[in-house]
């Protein structure tokens, strides 16, 4: 999905000619800026760029001081990174609902709230915006801090705000699959100083000695080691100009693609929290069964994924969770922790029947930035006949 070329080769050759590959050098200077100019799109005040969107979210969670004896929520659709955060600082996932937005389900959410629940994860999978409203409403009235996995919406927004901008802190993904890449990388948004701080100390466990650790108020302790470096940074500033461009024909596809439906009965779109904010990047058909589902997605020239096939973004194939592995040392399993022996850890591949069902009867056909009138057009009328013959 991802555009490349000159400019990124440019700018690894002007790192690669300056000598100064490290980010925190002297000279270097790539990392700090592409901080400042995507803290600046997103509209934070800080940013913080690592290895990945599973360090950015890790950090996060370090941010608020999410740990043991902490739950925090996750939605049972999602890349299984995005709970293996919060096992990764000790806490533990407690997985809710979607909804036929394909996004976390906000009254499941509220009823799976204890006194342990320290966070929410609503997740805008496919570049899809999760009900943020509501979800911020939720956590105001329990007091609960929100982070936003934007790994699969690099740069969309809800009602006019980036996602990101909206919580408490966000994390984006720039890996090969994303909508702009360096192939690896990632970083945090937020407008906490407490939080970026923390992430920064997190992030560079030898932060300590750096320049910019003395101006800190936050007391380092012991991080560990997700720094990005200059090459990196120097490609995620082209690919972080083109970004919106590709939103805008993502958007344009999406909304030509879907057009071409009109008067079609038989067919449903997936609902969306914000079809303006909506990155684009698929279409979701929703059908009356499963089998329906599968037809449709195996029928010639539609190219359709059913979404309760897609592997690990699906809860009940978290395998490592679902046999409660939690760590490589048991003395550090956040499932044998004797903090987290009253939380709720009770797994089972039925636990959310209702995101199973969405799942069985959804199929998203992926949108292409560059494709054409007649690409749409040909696209289109093959899912159009396969509803027909179906
Ligand atoms: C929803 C979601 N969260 C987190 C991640 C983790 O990102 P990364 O692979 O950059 O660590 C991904 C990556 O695919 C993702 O899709």
């Amino acid at each position: 999905m991802y555009r490349i070329g000159d400019e990124e080769i440019k700018a690894v050759e002007r790192v690669i000619r300056s000598r100064q590959l490290f980010r925190f050098s002297e000279n270097a200077s790539e990392v700090k800026n592409f901080e400042m100019e995507l803290a600046e799109k997103i509209g934070t005040k800080y940013s913080l760029a690592v290895t990945g969107g599973t360090g950015a979210l890790i950090c996060a969670l370090v941010g608020i001081g999410a740990g043991p004896g902490d739950e925090v929520i996750v939605p049972a659709y999602t890349f299984m990174a995005t709970a293996l955060a919060i096992l990764a600082v000790g806490a533990i996932p407690v997985i809710a609902e979607i909804d036929d937005s394909l996004t976390i389900d906000p009254e499941d959410v509220e009823k799976k709230i204890s006194k342990y629940t320290k966070a929410i994860i609503p997740v805008n999978m496919l570049g899809l915006p999760s009900n943020m409203d509501k979800i911020m409403e939720i956590a105001k009235r329990y007091n609960l801090k929100v982070i936003e996995d934007c790994c699969q919406a690099d740069g969309g927004s809800y009602k006019g705000k980036r996602l990101g901008s909206i919580g408490d802190a966000g994390a984006f993904s720039f890996n090969y699959f994303k909508i702009i890449t360096a192939g690896e990388g990632g970083a945090l948004v937020t407008n906490d100083e407490t939080i970026y701080e923390r992430a920064l100390i997190y992030h560079d466990g030898g932060t300590a000695f750096r320049a910019h650790s003395g101006a800190l108020k936050t007391p380092i302790f012991v991080g560990s080691q997700l720094r990005s470096n200059e090459i990196a940074g120097a490609i995620l500033r082209e690919q972080l100009k083109k970004l919106d461009d590709i939103l805008k024909d993502l958007r344009r596809v999406k909304k030509a693609f879907m057009g071409c439906f009109e008067g079609e009965k038989n067919i449903k779109f997936i609902r969306s929290n914000d079809i303006e904010g909506d990155c684009g990047t698929t279409v979701g058909f929703l059908f009356d069964s499963e089998a329906e589902a599968r037809k449709f997605a195996a029928s010639e020239g539609v190219n359709g994924t059913v979404l309760v096939d897609s592997k690990k973004h699906v809860y009940f194939d978290w395998e490592p969770i679902m046999n409660k592995r939690g760590s490589h040392h048991p003395a550090l399993d956040p499932f044998k922790l004797p903090q987290n022996k009253d939380l709720n850890m009770n797994y089972s591949i039925d636990m959310c029947p209702k995101t199973t069902d969405i799942l069985s009867r959804t199929v998203v056909v992926g949108m292409n930035p560059d494709w054409t009138e007649a690409d749409i057009m040909a696209r289109a009328e093959a899912c159009i006949k396969a509803v027909k013959y179906s």
